[in-house]
């Protein structure tokens, strides 16, 4: 397993909308490894592959510290459907460290995905696990948390979002 670089706000590929993925097996398997040992390293509670550098729509969330009754979950070409309810909630982003922002996001979704091996799988998700698969499925088409917060928020954070562009990390909470 390796930690992998988190590309920050600025790199490109953070614009650009994954691929699907079409291969599965071994090393698949193995790059998802790396993703949740990334995520864990810089205390994240999900990771898209684009944060990493590659364009594949994959993702991996473990939230289980805010809500245990969800696993650790590695997603394969994720979509949603059947969105309800709307809460407003502070979030950050590995791509942004140090900021946060109030996004609305659905209550409740539905969630359509294979496993890393290929397999399709299907649920319904709530609360913080409808936010964060909202969030990374967002990073799967070039959308940022930044493009939904409001414009006295994003007018204040712009600061730090020049700071991150120019390669530096704004001196705020590192979460
Ligand atoms: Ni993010």
């Amino acid at each position: 397993m390796a930690v992998l670089n988190i590309k920050t706000y600025g790199a490109n590929i953070l614009r650009k909308k994954a691929k699907s993925v079409t291969r599965f097996g071994a090393a698949l398997e193995e790059f998802v490894q790396d993703m949740f040992q990334t995520m864990y390293e810089f205390k994240g509670i999900g990771l898209a592959a684009p944060q990493v550098g590659a364009s594949m729509r994959l993702i991996v969330i473990d939230i289980e510290e805010i809500d245990p009754a969800y696993p650790p979950l590695a997603l394969v070409n994720p979509e949603l459907s059947d969105f309800e309810g709307d809460v407003n909630a502070e979030e950050g982003c590995l791509s942004f460290p140090g900021l946060q922002g109030f996004v609305s996001r659905a209550q409740k979704v539905h969630v359509k995905a294979q496993t890393p091996k290929g397999d399709p799988l299907e649920f319904v998700a709530e609360d913080w696990m409808a936010r964060v698969l909202q969030h990374e499925i967002d990073h799967l088409n070039g959308v940022l948390f930044i493009d939904h917060v409001n414009s006295d928020e994003l007018e204040s954070m712009e600061p730090d979002l020049q700071l991150l562009k120019s390669g530096e990390i704004p001196r705020g909470e590192s979460t």
